[in-house]
């Protein structure tokens, strides 16, 4: 279960400011479920959840199984909303160091030439056993057509097809759209395996299908809990939504109030990625027509000894996001010394993780009196359960508050300004 705490940004609020607020979301939330919005033909991520089709569950299962038999290393190739997803739920449910199965490995998310040069020396090193390492790619692209994606996946071919000239066309496995685009001439004349991203969802949107799916089930995790939790979630919401409403309503209330940034952070550094899923799903969908809150990432305690001086008493334009996780299952508790010559005694028999929530605690209380209002999000536990409810929540507030600040939350017509300069400078025709 998760749990969402605003009344440490409402005591910032006047009650005034809040219900017009309120009353926004609320229309808002009515705009998502009768699909009167702008974008309505991007809500496709509900439609998957309100008619689960298991059967496509069972195919990315059975194929990732037998990739889990067969691979020493997984590479993802994809960017945006093509791969965040996927990243964050791998890092968040697994372990930091040598996890079980594949290796997972992302490219196609930049344009370092070293990125891939290094990955093909790693790639052409012996495994364990002194063998060939078995590779298998994932190239998920919607469009069949984004740069980084296409142009690391063209690299990456050209390796496999050299080191694999059996079975090449078996070690490939294409995401993307049902028709057009070039990935789609590829899987047309090699017979790559292909899953299909929907239409009508967008790239942001998309963890809970093949684009996320895959690797996750990959990665060993359980996509049926992960998805059937999102399910559960998105049944629960359209009963009662308050708890979407009262979080819209307050995030939108602190923009109307002036905040223009949201810091989204966590004291579980396995969270960082999922941060930056979230970061893409909020400033994706609200940075527009001059509106939203900036969101930025920070990993504390870490960051608390670097942009933790700048929350507590720079520029005071921000709102901070806590994502927090209540028990945590591997821990390790402090020793008593009985020389006690670094003076930690005080802290024996209390695990990390009690004395993270204190660090937790603290900072919350801190930022409080440094004037940064926050809302806390609390998972009971790290688990694929827990992580399938979020996902749905944070899809579905994305929505409702973009439609509060009177934005499209699917289209990102900004990131094809860049697109048209870098094309016209590389001479695309
Ligand atoms: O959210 C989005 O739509 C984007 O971030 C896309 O996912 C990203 O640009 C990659 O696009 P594509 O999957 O078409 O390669």
């Amino acid at each position: 279960m998760i749990e969402i705490n605003t009344s440490r940004a409402k005591q910032f609020l006047s009650e005034d400011r809040f219900s017009q607020a309120y009353k926004q979301a609320e229309k808002a939330f009515e705009l998502v479920q009768q699909r009167n919005g702008e974008g309505t033909e991007w809500l496709g991520w509900r439609d998957l959840l309100a008619d689960p089709n298991d059967a496509i569950l069972e195919q990315i299962d059975s194929l990732a199984t037998n990739i889990r038999e067969q691979a020493d290393v997984f590479i993802v190739c994809g960017i945006g909303g093509s791969y965040l997803g996927a990243r964050a739920v791998i890092e968040a449910l697994g372990s930091f160091f040598g996890n079980d199965g594949p290796e997972i490995i992302f490219a196609g998310h930049h344009m370092s030439g070293k990125y891939l040069k290094d990955l093909i020396g790693y790639l052409d090193k012996p495994n364990k056993e002194g063998e060939p390492k078995s590779v298998f790619v994932n190239v998920i692209s919607k469009s069949g057509t984004t740069l980084e994606t296409a142009l690391s996946f063209r690299v990456l071919r050209k390796w496999m097809t050299e080191q694999f000239p059996e079975d090449v066309d078996d070690r490939i496995i294409c995401t993307t759209s049902k028709e057009g685009g070039a990935l789609n001439e590829l899987i047309d004349q090699h017979g790559y395996k292909k899953f299909i991203i929907p239409d009508d969802v967008g790239g942001r949107f998309s963890v809970l299908t093949p684009v996320g799916l895959f690797p996750i089930a990959v990665a060993g995790i359980d996509i049926r809990t992960l998805f059937y939790e999102a399910v559960s979630k998105y049944e629960e919401l359209e009963e009662d939504a308050e708890q979407i409403i009262d979080y819209a309503a307050t995030k939108y209330a602190l923009f109307d109030d002036g905040k223009t940034l949201d810091v989204l952070t966590t004291f579980e550094p396995q969270l960082e990625a999922l941060g930056g899923w979230l970061q893409q799903l909020l400033g994706e969908s609200e940075g527009k027509q001059g509106k939203g809150m900036f969101p930025a990432t920070a990993t504390y305690s870490t960051d608390l000894h670097s942009i933790g001086q700048f929350i507590q008493q720079g520029t005071r334009n921000m709102m901070e996001t806590f994502i927090t996780v209540k028990s945590e299952e591997k821990s390790i508790t402090i020793e008593e010394l009985p020389e006690n010559n670094d003076g930690l005694n005080y802290l024996s028999g209390k695990t990390f993780h009690e004395i993270n929530t204190q660090a937790f605690r603290g900072t919350l209380q801190a930022h409080t009196d440094g004037d940064v209002p926050s809302i806390v999000v609390s998972l009971d536990k790290l688990n694929a359960q827990h992580i399938g409810e979020f996902i749905y929540f944070y899809e579905l507030l994305t929505a409702v508050y973009c439609y509060c600040l009177g934005v499209n939350p699917f289209n990102q017509p900004g990131v094809e300004d860049y697109k048209r300069e870098m094309y016209q400078l590389l001479g695309k025709h």
